[in-house]
């Protein structure tokens, strides 16, 4: 019954795999008002009434993976390939610090060879010296071997994300052509971990194949990885891509799929209290107002765009990506009108670290 789930919910009982599918399995306006509620609360708690931001600069749509959703995939023939020069990285990421942004986040499609591995290094111990160490550096740039994690930390990255994607390795599969590896992608995540980073994953939601247990499971692996922060967000169909045929009626699916993902975003929050949790723009994709949303429903993190409008239609990993004709000043402007909205402020000049990885490190 739902009153002993919320009353479990309301004094912060452990939650269990029964728990968390009822809490996504929740379905009435007044239920979902009462779940968002209940981890914004936790979320209040946790991190203030207060929003971090990690500006990000989508540093190149070359990619040598080919995973089946993705817009910027490997076999996508259409896109024009961009790379940032390590020049324009660091030139937007000192917008971001003067602009009081605390913390950025440098994303990019896969590449493992050395011109690539250097150009982020020198990159990153350029904003770590040229920002005297103010700007907080999240890297995520899929995977890589133990030395490039360890070379572009010493050079002052101190979080990476990586998406788990899925937690279940079947869906995984179906997912991914046969040589990207589930168990390769986990390795991955230990790395980080050793190496020093604040670890982030995440996963898609309302994928095709995907159910609620599998949901359940990736609340459960992060758990069971005490990572420091959640990125995750609904899966939109990327039109070319060949997943897209798995979801023909995507239109009609989009309220269902915010809804999810916002499910997941409060019952993440309920789960692991004290971890960083973004509201994605993948949550905005679905509605104008998706990341205020996500926030109310337990989210603290945002990431707005810093890209250079010349490059941002190129790096589309799904259909209609907002933003693309803002730049980075309309971003921040609308960004912090949207935070007052919800009546939250934007914590301008903090690198938001969260406090599980505090409490991990001793
Ligand atoms: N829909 C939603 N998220 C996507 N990503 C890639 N393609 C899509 C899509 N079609 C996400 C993946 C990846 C991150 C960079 O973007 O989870 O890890
Ligand atoms: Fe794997 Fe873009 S190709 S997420």
């Amino acid at each position: 019954m739902t009153d002993e789930l919320f009353e479990k919910i309301e004094s912060e009982k452990p939650l269990t795999a029964p728990d968390l599918r009822k809490i996504l399995e929740l379905e009435s306006p007044a239920d979902l008002d009462r779940l968002f509620k209940a981890a914004y609360a936790v979320k209040e708690r946790v991190s203030g009434r207060k929003v971090f931001l990690r500006g990000i600069i989508e540093a190149s749509n070359i990619c040598v993976k080919d995973c089946y959703y993705c817009g910027i995939r490997k076999s996508s023939r259409n896109i024009p390939r961009f790379q940032l020069s390590a020049t324009e990285i660091v030139d937007a990421a000192m917008w971001a610090n003067t602009h009081r942004y605390g913390s950025i986040v440098i994303q990019g499609g896969e590449r493992n060879d050395e011109t690539f591995i250097k150009l982020i290094e020198d990159a990153v111990r350029e904003i770590k010296e040229k920002s005297a160490g103010h700007l907080g550096i999240t890297l995520s740039m899929g995977e890589q071997t133990p030395e490039v994690y360890r070379r572009w930390f010493d050079a002052g990255a101190h979080r990476y994300l990586l998406r788990i994607e899925s937690s279940n390795p079947e869906l995984y599969r179906k997912l991914h052509p046969s040589d990207h590896s589930h168990a390769a992608r986990l390795k991955c995540l230990e790395t980080l971990k050793s190496v020093g980073y604040q670890v982030g994953t995440g996963v898609m939601i309302g994928l095709p194949f995907q159910t609620i247990d599998d949901l359940v499971g990736d609340l459960l692996f992060f758990q069971k990885m005490d990572v420091d922060m959640i990125g995750m967000g609904p899966y939109l169909v990327s039109r070319d891509t060949p997943l897209a045929k798995e979801m023909p009626d995507f239109d009609a699916m989009k309220k269902h799929q915010l809804k999810l993902g916002l499910k997941m975003i409060a019952a993440a929050r309920l789960l692991l209290k004290n971890v960083n949790i973004a509201a994605t723009t993948a949550l905005q994709a679905l509605d104008p107002r998706g990341r205020e949303q996500g926030l109310l429903a337990g989210a603290n993190v945002i990431m707005p765009n810093l890209t250079a409008v010349q490059y941002r239609s190129s790096y589309q990993l799904y259909d209609n990506k907002p933003c693309l004709d803002e730049n980075s000043e309309q971003c921040r402007f609308c960004l912090e009108r949207r935070v007052q909205s919800i009546g939250e402020s934007v914590a301008w000049d903090e690198w938001g670290d969260s406090l599980h990885f505090a409490a991990r490190k001793i």
